[in-house]
């Protein structure tokens, strides 16, 4: 593994474009050190004192567990040393302000996937690097297409960071000889044309119309007018599901839903969907809430949610156009729907 380009030599390269990529380049490493720390913390289970333990709500009104209060204060420490003006987490009310003279924030979920600690499934940890405007108390409100860096942790049978500086997606593993992370993968691409969609298929009940169609469709498989059976997968991890389309690609949805408080789906906007979103465009696939595309869209809080669509970019522009129909249970009985690359045999 010694001959692979180490984090730390290729966020020294990346440092030298400009100032906002130097204070970048310092988050990103600060960030990669606490999430180590957090893959041995997650690594212990339960010899690491209770850490699948419930211990409190947070702001988005989401049960805590003991390990997403370590690992938010393992971030947030870090970040502190590093020169950072302002920070947002999935577990603290509000940003924190820590040096104004800084040209970036950070917005972080600190382990994401958490109901997954107990049954030893992956977990991980997302951040969103955005540059600081005029006025700091804007600087989470700025669409998705603002971001300059992004990156996820999935502590899984590997420990793996994935990472977008805007140019394409590379993947890091951790090299667990020398505590590093080695980059594995440059430029990844998400293949276009596979069949594997991935949806808590527990809410179907509480669907629109349109989601409902679609995923009917998948389930009729060869039968369907999609012409293919499809494979489903579901890990309740953001981070996992993200790793599963870098590496075969498929489509995740979580959407909006019918369920008292999920109007807007589930997941964050600013420390889950625009960092992945971005990572999986700079990949060549497509993110949006089935109307619009997450990059363009800005928090009004910090903890907004938003339905979001992810995946090779076919999959879910086809999905937008159903969205787009008035009638979307006629759309999947049109001709369009074979004439699209995703459904193409
Ligand atoms: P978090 O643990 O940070 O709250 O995020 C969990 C998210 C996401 O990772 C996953 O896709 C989704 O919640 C699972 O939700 P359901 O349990 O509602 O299926
Ligand atoms: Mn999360
Ligand atoms: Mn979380």
């Amino acid at each position: 593994m010694s001959e692979r380009q180490s984090l730390k030599e290729y966020l020294k390269q990346y440092s030298q474009a400009d100032a906002s990529a130097w204070h970048a380049a310092g988050a990103i490493g600060a960030i990669a050190k606490a999430c180590i720390q957090i893959s041995y913390i997650t690594a212990d289970g339960a010899l690491s004192a209770s850490a699948g333990a419930a211990c409190g709500t947070n702001a988005g009104g989401d049960v805590q567990k003991e390990l997403d209060v370590r690992a938010d204060a393992i971030i947030r420490s870090a970040l502190t040393e590093a020169h950072v003006a302002i920070l947002a987490s999935e577990e603290a009310d509000g940003p924190q302000t820590i040096d104004p003279s800084s040209r970036i924030g950070v917005a972080f979920d600190p382990l994401d996937g958490s109901s997954n600690i107990e049954v030893n499934m992956a977990v991980g940890t997302i951040f969103s690097i955005v540059p600081v405007p005029d006025d700091l108390r804007r600087t989470f409100r700025q669409s998705g297409t603002a971001q300059i860096a992004a990156g996820f942790v999935v502590y899984g049978p590997q420990t793996s960071l994935v990472l977008t500086l805007g140019k394409g997606v590379d993947i890091f593993a951790l090299d667990r000889a020398d505590g590093e992370f080695k980059l594995i993968r440059r430029n990844v691409r998400i293949p276009p044309d596979t069949a594997e969609f991935a949806i808590n298929l527990s809410n179907r009940r509480h669907w629109d119309p349109v989601v409902r169609v679609f995923i009917d469709q998948c389930l009729a498989g060869e039968e369907g007018v999609l012409g293919k059976d499809f494979n489903m997968r579901w890990i309740g991890s953001l981070v996992a599901e993200a790793y599963r389309i870098l590496t075969r690609g498929g489509l995740f949805l979580y959407p909006a839903d019918a369920r008292a408080g999920y109007s807007d789906g589930r997941l964050r906007l600013l420390y889950e969907a625009h960092p992945i979103a971005f990572i999986i465009e700079q990949a060549g696939g497509a993110a949006s809430t089935g109307r619009a595309r997450i990059l363009d869209l800005a928090a009004d809080t910090v903890h907004q949610r938003t339905p979001l669509i992810m995946g090779a970019s076919d999959d879910v522009r086809f999905v937008e156009n159903l969205y787009a129909s008035p009638e979307p249970n006629d759309r999947a009985k049109a001709p369009l729907f074979a004439h699209r690359g995703f459904f193409r045999v």
